[in-house]
């Protein structure tokens, strides 16, 4: 394959047990014609020899930082030498040593002396995934613009099932090839998701039912499609799926505003998914408001977030927005397209009892856009939002002549 041919691919491998795969991939890699030099932990020649992988790169496999090649250290010709830095399958301890800069042994070294992209395939148990430290630091890798590819949901070695185990050679393969071969840039993607909350005092909020399940699926889609993704989040209880997506957590409509027009430029795609507030208080409390018979909040309009970003007339991005009703669904849609000024609509029937209703799993959903409409029938939110990110793609290149 030309794309890989004559790549200086650098394999940094951890001890994790999907190490077993690997081989295929160093197979794979050469008869791409790539050119492989491998690293290797200190736990991962525990599991596997490290002659094994020299005869499949044709390559000294290297693993002692103080080795010493014509004069030069290893760590500084490696990292220069590499035209992409492959770390698979990556340890949860790889990853916190990469996040936290120690370069205590060769591979954390070489990571912190190159200039080459770094991507991070991980494999390790699904709790070591989830764990907020983990999670912390790989969000620290993607702000740092390290590629993490995976890692996959199923049954683990150890019987667990999650997030958790390396992707397939076959996906690495091919998601190296489209890394070869994207001759354009990486859309910039940002999505809203969740709900907000409109503080009445310190303990109590107005809010909705969104769980934040479709914005994120569709966050999943956008990275799973090369996007650099930002996604920006009302308070929810989701793991940010993995890929290259940079979260941010806000809490209410009037953060969730400013953090969207803060972060607007450069932005390729707005999906605005988040069931924002419509209204926030304003005689919000600072102290609990004791209870009374009679209870008067007053009410004002939040900003419409997606209408400021379609009004934007230097980069404006092409906006996307959700329509959620209960009833005369297309022609309440229809009328948010146009008042808001978006490209694209996607309207959903969010009455109570319905499968698809707001906090559920499973949504269809409408497409509008002036001139035309589609229907992609009920299914899980994260087979749908992949079929939505296609089709959000092919009208943005339309609209875009691209
Ligand atoms: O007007 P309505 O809330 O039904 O419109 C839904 C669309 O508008 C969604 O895309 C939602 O994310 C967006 N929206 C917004 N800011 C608001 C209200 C809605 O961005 N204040």
């Amino acid at each position: 394959m030309i794309t890989l041919s004559k790549k200086h691919i650098l394999l940094g491998i951890s001890g994790s047990i999907a190490i077993y795969k690997i081989f295929e991939l160093v197979r794979f890699l050469r008869k791409k014609q790539a050119i492989v030099k491998i690293v290797m932990t200190r736990a991962s020649k525990k599991l596997v020899s490290k002659l094994s992988l020299q005869i499949l790169s044709n390559h000294k496999v290297f693993d002692d930082i103080l080795y010493v090649n014509n004069g030069s250290m290893i760590h500084i010709k490696l990292a220069k030498w590499a035209d992409l830095i492959l770390l698979a399958p990556a340890t949860a301890n790889i990853i916190a040593k990469i996040a936290l800069g120690l370069a205590d042994d060769l591979l954390s070294t070489i990571c912190l002396a190159t200039t080459a992209k770094i991507i991070i395939v991980p494999s390790m148990n699904n709790y070591m995934y989830r764990a907020n430290v983990t999670q912390h630091n790989i969000q620290i890798l993607r702000n740092r613009g390290i590629l993490i590819w995976g890692p996959n949901f199923g049954e683990q070695i150890c019987g667990d099932v999650g997030f958790g185990s390396m992707l397939s050679i076959n996906l690495i393969m091919k998601k190296l090839k489209q890394y070869f071969s994207t001759p354009l840039k990486s859309l910039n993607i940002m999505i809203t998701a969740g709900p907000t909350h409109e503080l009445i005092d310190p303990v109590r909020f107005i809010s909705n039912y969104s769980s934040g399940k479709m914005g994120f699926s569709i966050a999943y889609a956008a990275s799973l499609v090369g996007a650099n993704v930002t996604l920006i989040s009302g308070p929810v209880s989701l793991v940010t799926p993995p890929g290259n997506i940079k979260r941010i957590n806000v809490i209410s409509a009037l953060e969730m505003h400013q953090v969207v027009m803060d972060n607007i430029n450069n932005q390729d795609i707005f999906i605005g998914c988040a069931a924002v507030s419509d209204y926030r208080i304003t005689n919000f409390s600072s102290n609990k408001i004791a209870k009374k018979d009679h209870l008067i909040i007053n009410l004002v309009k939040n900003p419409d977030i997606i209408s400021e970003v379609s009004k934007l007339t230097k980069n404006r991005p092409y906006v996307v927005g959700f329509s959620a009703e209960t009833n005369l669904l297309k022609k309440h849609a229809r009328k948010k397209l146009i008042e808001k000024k978006l490209d694209l609509i996607c309207a959903n029937n969010v009455s109570k009892n319905r499968l698809n209703s707001i906090s559920n799993d499973y949504n269809e959903l409408y497409l509008i856009w002036n001139g035309g409409e589609m229907f992609l029938p009920l299914k899980k939110k994260q087979v749908l939002a992949k079929q939505l990110m296609k089709q959000i793609i092919i009208r943005y290149e339309k609209d875009n002549k691209c």
